[in-house]
């Protein structure tokens, strides 16, 4: 597929897409959202492909947010349906994709941008990130799930501050709060991603997916996280996968998974 607001490249087992409107800080405007959604389910129905990485063209954002000159004049209906349309296209789909997702922070990640990197299954950012959800400054509230996922990843007293000040935190900060896993030097950052993918690559993508689904079945509402598990669980004992992974231990070999 030919995408003009993103690229998509892969690579040894990895789908790399890049966020590319570095004039506009990569701000995530309809047809970008669009794209993104294309570009993320061809990724995961590609069977070659077992980690997503995504991340911002340019060395200063990785999206700035949702682009705020497409909704400037929106009444409460078209409001209603920006947040519902691009949570179901781009937000719920990434988090509960079964291809893990990996999120490159490669400079400002704010509102939509933050919001994306949430959805993502774990971050990873550049020592110049700054992260923040500024909506309330604009008058409205995060619409992309952030006020959701914030909590979730850094408890509900900072996600409360952040929110009401408006305002951003750097990389470490940002580590210190649970937001993202690592923090790298700029040029270090996709090979960290690149290598943290080379541990994922080698283990069942088809027990990845299963695991997917039951992590985030803690954070559904009306959904019970152990019950999830267990029909998980069983589920892995009737994959291909699971009788090679187990196949290659008892014969102490390297396994070689068929995959999804
Ligand atoms: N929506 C639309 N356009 C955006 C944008 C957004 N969220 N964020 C940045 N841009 C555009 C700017 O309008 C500018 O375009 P122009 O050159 O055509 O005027 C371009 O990207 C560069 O941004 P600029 O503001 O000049 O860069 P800066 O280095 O001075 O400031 C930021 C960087 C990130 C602090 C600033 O761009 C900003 O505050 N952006 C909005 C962040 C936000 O509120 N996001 C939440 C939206 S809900």
């Amino acid at each position: 597929m030919s995408y003009s607001n993103i690229t998509s490249g892969f690579d040894s087992g990895i789908t790399t897409i890049t966020i590319n409107r570095p004039n506009k800080l990569n701000a995530l405007n309809k047809d970008t959202i669009q794209e993104l959604h294309d570009a993320f389910d061809e990724a995961n129905e590609d069977i070659e492909t077992k980690v997503i990485i995504i991340t911002g063209s340019g060395e200063k954002a990785f999206v700035a947010g949702a682009d705020i000159s497409e909704f400037a004049n929106f009444s409460i209906n078209e409001g209603g349906k920006l947040a519902a349309q691009g949570q179901a296209l781009l937000f719920d789909f990434i988090e509960n994709l079964g291809t893990p997702v990996i999120a490159a922070v490669n400079g400002f990640a704010l509102g939509g941008g933050l919001e994306l990197a949430m959805s993502c299954h774990f971050r990873v950012a550049s020592t110049n990130a700054k992260m923040g959800l500024p909506e309330t400054s604009l008058g409205v509230i995060p619409g992309y799930g952030g006020t959701q996922r914030l909590p979730q990843l850094v408890g509900k007293g900072r996600a409360m501050e952040l929110v009401m000040t408006a305002g951003m935190i750097d990389a470490n900060t940002a580590k210190d709060y649970g937001l993202l896993n690592h923090v790298v030097e700029q040029d270090e950052l996709i090979p960290l991603c690149k290598k943290i993918a080379g541990k994922i690559i080698r283990n069942s993508s088809v027990a990845i997916s299963k695991a997917i689904k039951a992590i985030n079945a803690n954070y559904k509402d009306g959904k019970d996280g152990y019950k999830v598990e267990i029909k998980q669980f069983g589920k892995c004992f009737g994959t291909k996968d699971f009788v090679e992974g187990t196949t290659a231990f008892l014969e102490k070999r390297k396994a070689d998974f068929p995959g999804k």
